[in-house]
């Protein structure tokens, strides 16, 4: 197992070996690890092109780390707790080596499937255990699991299986969320009407065993085909680089793009900061509430915890159902250690009243973890008073799909914690500020664009068939670093406090969405002409959805419209994707190159109107009282 810092001595002494000899810090890590051939190289990189290799030459398979290691010394240990959507159903639990069997048994079944060595699977299904299982097969044969959360649309669906060429989907036929039963299947066929024609085959898991159309031609129910294969299935060598999954995400401009993660480098990088951002101790056990659909489910749900051998929970349901109190009872139910979460569940909870909380005995909870969205001074400190009473440290942890793992964060009872910081970066790991001409502001006290100035194992290799995109995202801002998109302010002790994306991302109950995306499909409405989408502060969601819409022809019914705007947005990218605010405009704030002011709306939309500097270079001045007279209040 990798190294798990104890004290703040250790800490900082680590940290420094980490920056000062990278490679045998990051190569004693790796040693801990299974490999089937020891790596030639720990590290090349150059980031201009970018081109990153850790580890390279050597040879391993993720699963026999996350399975095959730990069955001699705790075959018999839970591997997976599954907590159901109805707490009145039965709990499922799978040892290490009932996952083992079970994860050999999909692998095969793929195989006969015909599924070879880089080929890429979606899967798009809810929180059931096969998720993680299919997860774990395809990365046992070397295929390409290509996640999508199950809350995307039909069309969002489509997009990113063209993207992979995706030759086979694993979905389930439905989904059970609350009371609601939502159809799984069927959107997965609809995406398919779209033209997908590289998927051969849509392999079906019953979850419910509602009605669904079946097309013999490709349609597969899991259970004919997994249950019949042997439980033993021979690990692909992979190369450290060979790529290991693919997870779209939504940048500024354009259509997601495929965050390409590889084997080596990320199976180093979880499974160390797993250990040491939950402390995690030999029977302990771990809940991550995320989704797998979203990177942290793939790093902190599966493949991290699973390495490290730690228990972990997977919940199927949601956190208001029967009731608010669904989270502590599941904490409470299972003895939960350590629990991690994300500042929108927490805030929608403390909404709700203390006595869910209060009902339930949470003195298990040793760590408590936060993620996705920068967490507020009131929730960090209900969730420090309610949850962990006090006596848990909060570990806020920045990081992002493209790191793949948690990049800056409190360690608990080695570094202090202060509500809103993401505190110090972890080992191995180089933030830098930089200003906008991206010269470094090494003061603290400070505030700059969030950079990275040294590679480490877990991070992003490129975008999923266009590199240049991975480059111009990441790397050309500022040469020789890595562009994180966030801008962050360093305090007086060097502690990092993450303000928010500095470009056109916002994060909605910690849903990254690019604005972009949200109004190509506002603009699928036949009455659009134009529109502009921004952020503004919610005191549930972190950020809501506020759009500026011109239309083409007078609305008589606005509030048919918006249900109308609303309607082509769900069908476009999901129901996450919804405005909160729909404002009807004449005209939006321009540039006189023709560029939509967005600072400008950003403040309409946040109510800040005091200050909105100068407008009168502006193609068209006079929009701007307009569009403040029409502000949507509530
Ligand atoms: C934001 C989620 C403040 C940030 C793991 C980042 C945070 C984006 C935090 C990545 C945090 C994540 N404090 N902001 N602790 N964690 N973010 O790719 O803006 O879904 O760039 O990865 O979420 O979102 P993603």
């Amino acid at each position: 197992m990798p190294l798990q810092i104890s004290s703040l001595e250790e800490y900082q002494s680590v940290y420094q070996q980490s920056i000062r000899e990278p490679e045998a810090f990051w190569a004693a890590q790796a040693e801990t690890f299974y490999w089937q051939k020891k790596w030639d190289k720990v590290l090349e990189w150059d980031f201009k092109k970018p081109d990153v290799k850790w580890f390279s030459g050597g040879k391993l398979n993720i699963t026999e780390n996350c399975l095959d290691r730990h069955l001699e010394s705790k075959g018999d240990q839970t591997a997976i707790i599954w907590e159901p959507n109805d707490p009145n159903e039965t709990v499922k639990k799978y040892t290490f080596r009932e996952l083992h069997a079970a994860v050999c048994k999909a692998a095969n079944a793929l195989k006969v499937l015909g599924i070879e060595k880089g080929d890429r699977v979606c899967f798009y299904m809810p929180m059931v255990p096969e998720l993680a299982i299919g997860v774990l097969a395809c990365a046992r044969i070397g295929a390409v699991h290509s996640v999508v959360f199950a809350g995307f649309s039909a069309n969002a669906l489509a997009d990113r299986i063209k993207d992979a060429t995706c030759k086979m989907v694993i979905c389930s036929d439905f989904n059970k969320r609350g009371q609601k039963v939502i159809p799984v299947k069927s959107v997965v066929d609809e995406a398919i009407a779209l033209g997908c024609s590289s998927v051969e085959t849509v392999l079906v898991h019953k979850n419910t065993g509602g009605d669904i159309v079946w097309d013999e031609k490709i349609d597969q129910w899991w259970h004919n085909i997994v249950d019949i294969q042997t439980p033993q299935c021979p690990a692909e060598p992979m190369d450290a680089e060979d790529m290991l999954f693919i997870l779209y995400t939504s940048g500024s401009t354009g259509k997601p793009k495929g965050v390409v993660h590889t084997c080596g480098g990320y199976m180093v990088y979880t499974t160390f900061s797993f250990k040491n951002v939950f402390q995690y101790k030999e029977g302990d056990v771990y809940w991550c509430t995320a989704d797998i659909g979203w990177i942290t489910g793939h790093s902190y749900i599966v493949y991290g915890p699973l390495s490290a051998g730690a228990t972990t929970i997977m919940f199927e349901g949601v956190p208001t159902f029967p009731d608010a109190g669904r989270f502590w009872q599941i904490c409470d139910k299972h003895k939960v250690n350590q629990f991690y979460t994300a500042p929108t569940a927490i805030r929608a909870l403390m909404a709700k009243g203390d006595e869910f909380v209060d009902a339930y005995d949470l003195s298990s909870l040793k760590v408590i973890g936060s993620v996705g969205e920068p967490i507020n001074e009131e929730a960090w400190h209900w969730y420090n008073e309610k949850v962990g009473k006090k006596r848990c440290p909060i570990v806020d942890t920045w990081w992002q799909t493209e790191t793949g793992g948690i990049m800056i964060t409190p360690l608990p009872n080695i570094t202090d914690t202060k509500p809103c910081y993401a505190a110090y970066p972890m080992p191995g790991i180089q933030p830098v500020l930089l200003d906008s001409d991206g010269n470094e502001i090494t003061e603290n006290e400070a505030e700059g664009l969030l950079c990275v100035r040294f590679p480490w194992p877990s991070m992003l290799r490129t975008t999923y068939g266009d590199h240049e995109r991975c480059k111009n995202t990441y790397f050309a801002a500022f040469e020789n670093h890595y562009f994180t998109g966030d801008g962050a302010r360093r305090d007086a002790d060097g502690r990092y406090r993450i303000i928010g994306r500095v470009d056109d991302v916002i994060n909605v109950s910690g849903h990254r969405m690019g604005t972009a995306e949200v109004e190509n499909a506002i603009n699928e409405h036949s009455n659009v002409v134009e529109s502009a989408v921004v952020g503004y502060p919610h005191a549930i969601k972190g950020q809501g959805i506020y759009a500026y819409v011109i239309v083409n022809e007078t609305v008589s019914d606005e509030t048919v419209f918006r249900t109308e705007v609303c309607e082509v947005v769900r069908r476009e990218i999901g129901a996450i994707a919804k405005p909160d605010k729909i404002q009807l405009v004449s005209g939006l704030p321009k540039t006189r190159s023709g560029k939509i002011m967005r600072r400008i709306l950003r403040k309409i939309a946040a109510n800040d109107t005091e200050n909105l500097g100068d407008v009168s270079t502006l193609l068209n001045p006079d929009i701007v009282e307009s569009v403040i007279e029409g502000r949507l209040k509530e």
